[in-house]
């Protein structure tokens, strides 16, 4: 049998690859996996005990709390305020960012953002949620508190991102920019152990991923791409968890796509803590991530915490197909 490697293992074997690496990096990474475990623990019980169903309020992106949102997302900032590796917090179930007191007058230098739980709605059926994260390099005074532009940086400053699946296993995905990982937890010794390395997502695959059931509300690009993959005989695979479904497409290959709709003209998904996390690992793997109007998602300005945006991102053959069905069937070119 291969020796097993832990993630807190191989999170320290990698801090050599950093040269003038203080460790804070890799206790913040180790914090996230201490807080999963956690979040995991319950989220395997939620039939159990009284933490299913909605929590009566709403996120300030005007969505229903979930009681199992606010868990997940008290869980993580515990862990990080805690820790005294972390400065600063941003949260999706949070209006606002949350500085952090330095613990035993150390001054961290990482800012973190987070989606608590992605999928929520899943949560009551026992379909597969998750959490995604993103690290930042804090860029104000470090000798003050946190500020908002600490949080309002580009996909392409972040430091490390990744995602915690809680599926058939639970899985957790990072990057630090030198490829991807994966760890799936071992609940007889309570370890994420190495499972994925070194993740390549194929150039293309058989999966598309979209809510069909807007098709009529998508624009007309949108919908010649999302034609041209049923006229291959795609499969439409579509979860309602973000995460779950570009989990699936690193794997097996494919494209998740969220355009804009009449509900949501900027699309729906969160830039800070769904898109960017998720695009950084996506092109850590390989693939590609654009909006819809084919930006480079990673270099979008971020202008506030609960940015929404559109999305196409998956394996790069097939999101550099939907680029050339946008521009040739968009009326109004705006793309470079
Ligand atoms: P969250 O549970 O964090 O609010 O995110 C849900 C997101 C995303 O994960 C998923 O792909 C999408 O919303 C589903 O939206 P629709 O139900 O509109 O398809
Ligand atoms: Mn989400
Ligand atoms: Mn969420």
């Amino acid at each position: 049998m291969n020796r097993i490697i832990t993630l807190d293992e191989f999170i320290i074997r990698r801090q050599k690859d950093f040269p003038y690496a203080s460790g804070e990096l890799t206790g913040l990474l180790r914090d996230i996996g201490v807080a999963a475990k956690i979040v995991n623990r319950e989220v395997n019980k939620a039939g159990l005990v009284s933490i299913l169903g909605k929590a009566g309020t709403e996120n300030v992106s005007g969505e229903a709390v979930q009681k199992l949102d606010l868990y997940a997302n008290e869980k993580l900032i515990d862990c990080l305020k805690n820790s005294g590796e972390c400065c600063g917090i941003a949260s999706e179930e949070l209006e606002d960012f949350i500085p952090i007191q330095s613990v035993a007058s150390k001054t961290s230098k990482y800012v973190v953002v987070f989606d608590p739980l992605d999928g929520s709605s899943n949560i009551d059926v026992n379909v597969s949620v998750g959490t995604i994260f993103g690290i930042y390099r804090r860029i104000s005074d470090p000798e003050g508190p946190v500020h908002l532009e600490d949080f309002l940086q580009k996909g392409t400053e972040l430091v490390a991102a990744g995602y915690v699946l809680y599926g058939t296993s639970t899985l957790l995905v990072y990057s630090t920019g030198r490829g991807v990982n994966g760890f799936t937890l071992d609940p007889s010794i309570g370890e994420f152990c190495l499972s994925h390395t070194d993740m390549k997502i194929p150039d293309r695959g058989n999966y598309y991923s979209v809510n069909q059931g807007y098709y009529l509300k998508f624009d007309v690009e949108m919908r010649r791409y999302i034609d041209h993959c049923s006229d291959l005989n795609l499969r439409l695979r579509y979860i309602g968890s973000m995460v779950s479904d570009i989990h699936r497409i690193l794997f097996q290959g494919g494209i998740f796509m969220y355009p804009n709709t009449r509900k949501y003209p900027q699309g729906k998904l969160r830039l800070v803590y769904e898109c960017n996390p998720l695009s950084f690992i996506v092109e850590q793997a390989g693939g590609k991530a654009i909006t819809c109007q084919l930006e480079r998602v990673l270099e979008l300005p971020v202008e506030h915490l609960h940015q929404r945006i559109t999305i196409a991102i998956g394996s790069p053959a097939m999101v550099e197909e939907m680029k050339e069905f946008v521009e040739r069937y968009s009326a109004a070119p705006t793309f470079k």
